[in-house]
């Protein structure tokens, strides 16, 4: 019954901009996270076949310390946007600003974790841990950041261990250290927990929400498991089938820690499937 939850949403097309604070985490005064602001971005491909029109004229932005996760058709154009976030390509036209800069490369405070771990199968996890830092050349002075990265996700214990002696869930803590030791202000996550099993799934949902919590960085999700960013985000961005638009804005200001059984949860979640064109069987 979507009707009988007053769900505070934005209508499509519209400019979801969250003034600073609004829908940021209640535990923490002060947030690092980064203010990020994507300002009317399209994005084409040059194909053979001609230009593929990805993103249409977005407008997006993440208040510091705020969890925002992107749900969409496959292929919408989810990837190609945190790519843009993150600094990997520039956008066809449009701006995107990082704490008001324009945002033109990679950079060790936007960190993206990928669906693969893609840990160095020769390197020690702690090793695997280290080569941010050590490719920076700052390694040697702050090597007590490997190790507190790896603490902050349960595996100090492992730090000698190789990628091939750990299980899929502990190879994702790896790679979310490996982002983590950079000490991020945005952590952008693609798909980050899509090829674990589901109770692995569930227990590292609650785990980065506590990272998140503790460590105060902005988080950008793309998931395609409406549950997962309806238990995690404060806002759930739904986008349109490509070129990306937004459809809609989910607002779910349940307080942390969350109850999976919560009514509300199910209300949005009918909400998002509804969204997405997948409430048929509901
Ligand atoms: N480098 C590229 N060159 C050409 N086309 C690309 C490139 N990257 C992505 N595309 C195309 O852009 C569209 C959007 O891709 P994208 O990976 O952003 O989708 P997505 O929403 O992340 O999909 P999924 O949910 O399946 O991961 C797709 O049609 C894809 O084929
Ligand atoms: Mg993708």
């Amino acid at each position: 019954m979507v009707s009988s939850v007053a769900t505070p949403t934005v209508p499509e097309g519209a400019r979801i901009d969250v003034p600073a604070g609004q829908g940021a985490r209640i535990d923490v005064p002060e947030s690092k996270g980064a203010r990020i602001d994507v300002r009317n971005v399209s994005h084409w491909f040059d194909l053979p076949a001609g230009p593929l029109h990805v993103i249409d004229e977005l407008d997006l932005s993440i208040a510091p310390g705020e969890f925002v996760a992107l749900l969409g058709p496959s292929g919408c154009g989810k990837s190609t946007l945190l790519r843009l976030v993150a600094g990997l390509e520039p956008a066809t036209t449009g701006e995107l600003l990082q704490d008001g800069a324009p945002i033109t490369e990679p950079d060790p405070s936007r960190i993206v974790v990928f669906q693969d771990p893609t840990l160095f199968p020769w390197r020690t996890v702690w090793d695997n841990v280290a080569l941010g830092l050590q490719a920076r050349g700052i390694l040697k002075a702050q090597r007590h950041r490997v190790d507190e990265a790896l603490a902050l996700v349960g595996l100090q214990d492992f730090a000698k261990a190789f990628p091939h002696q750990l299980s899929g869930g502990m190879a994702q803590r790896v790679a979310l250290a490996r982002a983590l030791v950079n000490d991020p202000s945005l952590l952008v996550l693609d798909e980050p927990l899509g090829k674990l099993d589901s109770l692995t799934r569930l227990t590292m949902q609650t785990e980065l929400v506590q990272l998140w919590q503790r460590t105060g960085f902005s988080a950008l999700l793309v998931t395609h498991d409406v549950e997962e960013a309806l238990f995690m985000a404060q806002r759930v961005v739904v986008f349109s089938d490509r070129p990306a638009r937004v459809k809609q804005v989910l607002v779910n200001d349940l307080p942390y820690p969350r109850h999976r059984g919560d009514a509300r949860l199910a209300a949005l979640r009918h909400e998002a499937l509804a969204l997405l064109g997948l409430d048929a069987s509901w």
